[in-house]
C-alpha cells in the first residue's frame, strides 16, 4: 500500500480524484493539502472536507491549508468552470424540508501550513511517500524553498499539469495548473525531484459523458452518489455549451489512477522547462525534443499514451464501490 499526500485545489475533478484515492485500497492518503487554484484556498479546503465528511475514510487524512495565492502573481481562479464555491454551486441544493443539502463542513484544517505538513510527512517516511499534485505547484515550491534536503526523500512526485505537444486550456500554450503559478512550477521542474507529468496530452483523452455518469451513479441513490451528480452538473453544462461535449474531462482522477496503476500510461523522459516571462506563453511547458539535447538532461517523465478505457472502468468501479 502506497502512502500518498494529495496537494489539490478542489475543484470538481479534484473532488472526483479524492473519491478515487479514498476508495482505493492500493493507497493510504496520509494528508490532503490545499492550494488556491480553481477557487480560493478557503473554498478548496472546505471542499476537501465535504468529500471527507461524505466518505468518512478510516484512517482519516490530515488536512492542511496552504498558499492563498501564487508565489509572485495574483490569485485568479477558474470559477467559470468550477462554480463560485469550486464545486458547481452546491448551495443551490436543498433537502425536501428546505435545509441545505450541503451544510458547512464541521471540521477545519490542522494548525500547520500545507508546505510544513508535506515536509513533516516526507521526513517521517523517507523514500516511501508519493506526492500527488492536482493544482498549482505553490505549496510544493514553498516546501522546496524551505527544505530541499527533506523534499529529496520523496519517493515520487506525480503532477497533473502542462501541455507538451497539444494546445493549452488556459492560454493557447499553457495548462491551468502551470499557468496559474509558473514560477512555482519552474522551481519544482528544476528541483531534481523524481517527477512524472500527467499533461493535457493524456488527460484530455479521458472523458466521461453525462450519460455514462448517470448510468453508473443514479441507481446508487445515496449521498455520495447524489454529490457526484450535483457537483458535476455545472461543469457538464459548461462543457456541453462551450466544448460540444456534455461530460467531464478527468484530469485529476487520471493522475491518481497513475499512482494506483502506473501501467495505465506510457511515459518518456524529457528535458522540460517552464516559461515564466513570455507575454503570450507564460506557463508553457517547453520540452526539448531535439535528438541531441544540447541544453539539459531529462528532468521529467512525461505521459504521452494512456489506456483511457481501462482507466475509466477502474474509476467508475471505485466511484460506485460501497463497502
Ligand atoms: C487542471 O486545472 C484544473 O481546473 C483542474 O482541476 C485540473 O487540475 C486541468 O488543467
Ligand atoms: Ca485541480
Amino acid at each position: 500500500m502506497k502512502r500518498v499526500i494529495i496537494d489539490t485545489d478542489p475543484g470538481i475533478d479534484d473532488a472526483l480524484a479524492l473519491f478515487l484515492a479514498l476508495r482505493s485500497p492500493e493507497m493510504r492518503v496520509e494528508a490532503i493539502t490545499t492550494v488556491a487554484g480553481n477557487a480560493s484556498v478557503e473554498n478548496c479546503t472546505r471542499n476537501a472536507f465535504r468529500v471527507l465528511e461524505l466518505l468518512n475514510p478510516e484512517p482519516r487524512p490530515i488536512v492542511a491549508q496552504g498558499a492563498a495565492r501564487p508565489l509572485e502573481r495574483e490569485h485568479r481562479g477558474a470559477e467559470e468552470v468550477h462554480g463560485s464555491d469550486g464545486l458547481g454551486e452546491l448551495s443551490r441544493y436543498q433537502n425536501p424540508d428546505g435545509s441545505p443539502r450541503y451544510p458547512e463542513p464541521r471540521e477545519g484544517p490542522a494548525p500547520t501550513h500545507a508546505a510544513d505538513l508535506i515536509l513533516e510527512l516526507i521526513g517521517r517516511y523517507p523514500g516511501e511517500m508519493s506526492l500527488i499534485t492536482l493544482g498549482p505547484l505553490t505549496n510544493v515550491a514553498q516546501a522546496l524553498l524551505r527544505d530541499r534536503d527533506t523534499m529529496g526523500k520523496v519517493q515520487q512526485v506525480i503532477c497533473m499539469g502542462g501541455a507538451v505537444l497539444v494546445p493549452g486550456n488556459t492560454s493557447p500554450t499553457a495548462e491551468f495548473n502551470i499557468a496559474t503559478d509558473p514560477e512555482a512550477a519552474r522551481i519544482v521542474f528544476t528541483s531534481g525531484l523524481p517527477l512524472t507529468l500527467i499533461p493535457l496530452d493524456v488527460t484530455e483523452r479521458v472523458r466521461i459523458s453525462e450519460e455514462a455518469l448517470r448510468t453508473w451513479v443514479e441507481p446508487l441513490a445515496d449521498p455520495p452518489a447524489q454529490f457526484l451528480l450535483d457537483c458535476t452538473a455545472q461543469v457538464i453544462a459548461f462543457s456541453g455549451k462551450f466544448e460540444g461535449f456534455p461530460g467531464i474531462i478527468l484530469h485529476d482522477p487520471l493522475t491518481v489512477g497513475v499512482v494506483i496503476d502506473r501501467s495505465l500510461v506510457k511515459t518518456q523522459p524529457l528535458y522540460v522547462q517552464v516559461e515564466t516571462r513570455g507575454e503570450i506563453t507564460a506557463g508553457m511547458t517547453v520540452a526539448d525534443r531535439r535528438p541531441f539535447r544540447a541544453e539539459g538532461r531529462p528532468n521529467v517523465e512525461v505521459a504521452f499514451e494512456v489506456e483511457a478505457d481501462r482507466f475509466l472502468t477502474l474509476f467508475m468501479e471505485r466511484l460506485c464501490r460501497r463497502s
